[in-house]
């Protein structure tokens, strides 16, 4: 893989698209093939706009030569040759192993294969194909042209030297790639899980409404948004499916376990910000709801949810799910975290976060709030976190 490489994606979704538009300004051909005409004519149309409002700013020298690297397609076929296909159509283990396996038809026998699944295992998809070394997963974050993260996945089949060739193509497409194992979530979508159930399950208990929960994590935790927002802003359809995949995945751990709240939002299709309802109301002037700006309150639900994002870092590390370094750069890049965990860690003190999450498993006698033996470890000074 190089500059010269045909990059052929398939799906011309959000995710697609932007893929597209990336590999696109970074000098490549692409070939962008979707089963939907109207999807594909949609793409074709918000990619010309996105690329002129960019030369319009000045951040893009010629919107119509990166348009001109484009070809739409509507017969998979037209990938015959790329010498590498980013897969980026519905999060369906089946139609994706099955577009795997035609696709694989199609491409020559050096051409690399990659799945933008969030939550599938590359394994799996890459055991539809007669050369499964040749597939692994290449995770963008939405929308891909501004999100710096792409998690590098390879696949218990996959050619090791594919990784490093890997890391050096997003480089150069200007992304910041990290290397996880295919283990569900990845990286990103595994360690931020509490940041999502713990904040739910604080509501639930009512110790602190959502408003006020929100305040903390944004005015005393330094996240840009909080949990409730953030999961209106995603939708429920995407968010608690994830939380729920993960859980399934994960063997049932009761770590990752999901919430009747946000499932019944779900069923209610109180969406969030698309549907114009989710925990918060957004219909127009409908007052947002005040939170208490208790320091002692919000200091507690701050620590809690903290302690529980660590905790799932130093976890992920002490299963060699990523390096030190990557964990830190996937929260950062990937969700705008405002520092790594593990840097975090640091600085708050391992000390500290072992005793929080002690003192909650001693209150509530769940696994959910288990401490990750590493921690304990760095706490006995037999291990350096970073
Ligand atoms: N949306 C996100 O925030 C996000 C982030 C990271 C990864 N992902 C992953 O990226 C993938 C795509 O997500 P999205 O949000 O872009 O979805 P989307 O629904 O916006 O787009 C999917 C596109 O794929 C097309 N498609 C479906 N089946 C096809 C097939 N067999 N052949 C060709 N095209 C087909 C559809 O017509 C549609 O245009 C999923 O695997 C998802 O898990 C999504």
């Amino acid at each position: 893989m190089n500059s010269n490489t045909i990059v052929g994606v398939i799906g011309s979704g959000a995710m697609g698209a932007g893929i597209a538009q990336v590999a696109a300004m970074a000098g490549h051909k692409v070939v962008l093939y979707d089963t939907n005409a109207a999807a594909l004519e949609k793409a074709k149309t918000s990619l010309s706009a996105v690329l002129q409002k960019l030369q319009e700013k000045g951040k893009l020298a010629n919107a119509e030569d990166v348009l001109a690297r484009f070809t739409f397609a509507g017969e998979v076929s037209a990938f015959a040759n790329c010498g590498l296909i980013i897969e980026a159509i519905v999060e369906k283990l089946e139609i994706k192993k099955s577009v795997f396996a035609e696709v694989e038809g199609i491409v020559s026998d050096d051409c690399v294969l990659a799945s933008n699944t969030s939550s599938l295992s590359i394994t799996s998809i890459a055991a539809a194909c007669k050369n499964p070394s040749r597939v692994l997963g290449l995770h963008f974050f939405n929308p891909a042209p501004l999100m710096a993260l792409v998690e590098i996945i390879p696949a218990v089949q996959t050619d090791e030297a594919l990784v490093p060739a890997a890391k050096t193509l997003m480089e150069q497409w200007g992304k910041v790639p990290v290397i996880t194992k295919d283990t569900p979530g990845f990286i990103v979508n595994r360690v931020a899980r509490p940041f999502y159930s713990e904040a739910i399950r604080i509501m639930e208990e009512g110790i602190a409404d959502k408003a006020t929960i929100d305040w903390a994590m944004t005015e005393l935790g330094g996240f840009r948004m909080g949990p409730f927002t953030l999961m209106d802003y995603i939708g429920h359809d995407v968010n608690y499916v994830v939380t729920e995949t993960v859980f399934t995945s994960f063997f049932f751990d009761p770590r990752y376990k999901p919430s009747f709240s946000q499932k019944r939002l779900l069923e209610a299709g109180w969406l969030g910000r698309k549907s114009g309802r989710g925990f918060y109301s957004y219909a127009e002037g409908t007052a947002h709801p005040e939170p208490t700006k208790d320091n002692i309150l919000g200091n507690e639900i701050k620590e809690r949810i903290l302690a529980l994002l660590i905790n799932e870092a130093v976890d992920a590390l002490h299963l060699n799910i990523a390096s030190a370094k990557d964990l830190d750069l996937a929260m950062t890049k990937g969700v705008n975290y405002p520092k790594g965990l593990l840097q975090w860690c640091n600085e708050w003190g391992a000390d500290k976060c072992l005793a929080k999450l002690d003192g909650l498993y001693n209150d509530y006698h769940e696994d959910r709030y288990r401490a990750s033996i590493l921690l304990r470890r760095i706490v006995a000074g037999e291990r350096q976190l970073l």
